[in-house]
């Protein structure tokens, strides 16, 4: 790359990484508020501002969503929210203007207003991520969260029509982990249309299963990686003990998918 295609931006997000072992110390609190300012300065879908973050700070709550996502790193990052879809407020403003936010007419509840919502706090959330890893801290998404979502909703006291979406942890790296390997860019990215033939899409795949294989992951330091190909094929098949179907937890906090 020559000087005039990249900058500190640039550097930040091509070298950003997934951070799953922290130092203990306390994030600043001024570092904090920035991290929430640039949350909130992302993009929102109709300016409908239909996200909410919870910030967990009581270590057994915190310890709980550990449990819940099975990884212990959830239970020592110095700093751990939960990126929730959030149509509640906005219901409770329009109900304050004499809207009935439970007829048939209501519209922030429906699947396209759910969607809409998870995109803003997706956002919010990748905003906070390139924010922090900017400041030189570590980061990981946590979609574990979600493995007994109900639970989560629970701990949470998440009300009608809220839907958690993402976990963050955020602390100071206490690891090096290499960068992980990504697709070839011509099997990702497409002119004008979906490539019609279905092998144009995994042209790199052979020197992509080479390269995960080679990935050092500090996760399972004792064994390598498994190819690629390996990895999709055994998350092809739905374990029995799944319990993060969307659709009836969805309705549970109120949102409709028939209209
Ligand atoms: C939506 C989403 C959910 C994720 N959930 C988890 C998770 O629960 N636990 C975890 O350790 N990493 C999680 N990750 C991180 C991915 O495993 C990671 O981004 C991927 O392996 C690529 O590695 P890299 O981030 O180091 O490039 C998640 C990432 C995304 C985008």
């Amino acid at each position: 790359m020559t000087d005039n295609q990249t900058n500190e931006t640039i550097n930040t997000l091509l070298n950003r990484r997934s951070i799953r072992k922290f130092k203990t110390d306390p994030i600043d609190p001024h570092i904090r508020e920035t991290l929430e300012k640039v949350a909130q300065r992302a993009a929102s879908s109709n300016y409908m501002n239909d996200w909410s973050a919870i910030r967990i700070t009581d270590r057994d709550l915190q310890g709980d969503i550990a449990r819940i996502g099975r990884q212990p790193y959830i239970a020592q990052a110095p700093l751990l929210y939960v990126f929730i879809a959030d149509e509640h407020r906005n219901a409770r403003i329009a109900e304050r203007k004499g809207i009935d936010v439970h007829g048939d007419d209501f519209a922030f509840n429906s699947s396209y207003r759910l969607i809409q919502a998870s995109n803003d706090a997706v956002l919010a959330l990748h905003a906070m991520e390139t924010a922090a890893n900017s400041l030189g801290l570590g980061c990981v998404i946590l979609g574990s969260v979600l493995n007994d979502i109900n639970r989560l909703i629970d701990v949470l006291h998440l009300p009608e029509y809220t839907y958690p979406v993402l976990g963050l942890a955020i602390g100071k790296p206490d690891q090096a982990p290499a960068l992980k390997p990504r697709l070839d860019r011509s099997d990702q990215f497409f002119v004008n249309e979906y490539p019609a033939d279905p092998d144009a899409v995994i042209t790199g795949l052979d020197r992509f299963d080479a390269d995960v294989h080679r990935y050092y992951d500090l996760r399972q330091a004792d064994r390598p990686v498994d190819a690629f190909s390996d990895q999709i094929a055994q998350g092809a098949v739905k374990p029995a003990s799944e319990k993060r179907r969307f659709t009836p937890t969805a309705e549970r906090q109120g949102f409709r998918f028939d209209r």
